[in-house]
């Protein structure tokens, strides 16, 4: 299996609940390493640009009120599989129909308030990853 990246937050719901150790906890735990962490407060806009890919949903407009609403910790994890385990680890988007266990069922409260993210794809992860991060904070694998 091939070893790599994927990009996490910690969303706001779960930062202003203290449970920002609980769910990097949860990530190591899982056998993922965190190789890049900071603190940040997105703006509706960078909101926005960051689920551009949801833009047409429904929920376009609560999800980037909800998203900068307080600020965030986003992380660079990696690990064999990262993508897909990582989704292992956060659990079904709905706390409700998440495994005992996982980061959303301990720390999530609702669909839409579900304590953390993690990328779905290669591309996704990439353009996650440069949204947040620069080259001093993180190196070309
Ligand atoms: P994420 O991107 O945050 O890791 O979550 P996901 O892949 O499991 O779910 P996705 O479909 O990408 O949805 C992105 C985020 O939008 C919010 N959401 N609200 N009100 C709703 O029906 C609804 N559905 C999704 C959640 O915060 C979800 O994580
Ligand atoms: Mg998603």
């Amino acid at each position: 299996m091939a070893i790599e990246r994927t990009f996490s937050i910690v969303k706001p719901d779960a930062v202003a609940n203290n449970a920002i150790g609980g769910v990097l906890n949860l990530i190591e735990k899982g056998g993922l390493k965190i190789i890049a962490s900071k603190m940040i407060h997105m703006s509706k806009k960078e909101a926005e640009g960051f689920y551009a890919v949801h833009k047409a949903r429904p929920f376009f407009g609560d999800l980037t009120d909800f998203m900068s609403e307080g600020p965030c910790v986003v992380s660079v994890l990696e690990g064999e599989n990262a993508i897909a385990r990582y989704r292992e680890v956060l659990g079904a988007t709905n706390p409700e129909e998440a495994d005992a266990g996982t980061v959303r069922k301990d720390f999530g409260t609702n669909i839409e308030r579900n304590a953390a993210h993690g990328s779905d794809a290669p591309d996704t992860a990439a353009f996650e990853i440069g949204y947040f991060f620069n080259a001093l904070e993180i190196k070309e694998r």
